[in-house]
């Protein structure tokens, strides 16, 4: 299994008063259990407000689980309990589990190069010489493009 959730909970507090006293919880994650396996997509749909952010920042410990299980087979094979992870080992396994923003204007600054917004996270990640850098994010910009598609359906 690559990635298997137990009973996932994300409660946010709700507070009031100038004491901002805990007065509820908005239960915006309450008891997931779901398993991927290698090479399976899952779609999670929900009508707006249902969870589903809350759930894929939880499994990037964007927002700390207040509940529950992240198991997850790192490309050691190791099971890792992604909750349990140290600083250090999130940063690692942020290398296999990302998680890609729908709104391309809120995400890419336009002031800034492609290749220094797509570089950042190779540099975050560890890549520390600058050539190899461009030539990485080079060949991602490569379109990967089916060998049996016609040509003359890909130049229009
Ligand atoms: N940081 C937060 N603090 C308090 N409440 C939050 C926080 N983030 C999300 N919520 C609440 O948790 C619930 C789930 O929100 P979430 O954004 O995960 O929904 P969603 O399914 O992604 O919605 P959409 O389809 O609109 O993107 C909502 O009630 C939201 O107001
Ligand atoms: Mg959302």
């Amino acid at each position: 299994m690559l990635l298997r959730t137990r009973g996932l909970k994300v409660h946010f507090p709700i507070r009031k008063g100038v004491v901002k006293r805990t007065v509820g919880h908005v239960r915006a994650v309450d008891g997931i259990d779901l398993d991927i396996r290698e090479g399976e997509t899952l779609s999670v749909v929900g009508e707006s407000g249902c969870g589903k952010t809350t759930f894929g920042q939880a499994l990037l410990r964007i927002n700390d689980p207040t509940e529950g299980q992240i198991l997850f087979r790192d490309r050691d094979g190791q099971d890792l309990d992604l909750t349990a992870l140290d600083k250090a080992g999130l940063r690692r396994t942020r290398t296999d589990i990302r998680m890609i923003f729908q709104t391309p204007f809120a995400s890419l600054n336009p002031r800034r190069r492609v290749v220094d917004i797509i570089g950042e996270s190779l540099r975050n990640a560890g890549m520390r010489n600058e050539t190899q850098v461009r030539d990485k994010v080079a060949s991602l910009l490569q379109p990967r493009v089916p060998d049996a598609l016609p040509l003359r359906l890909l130049r229009r």
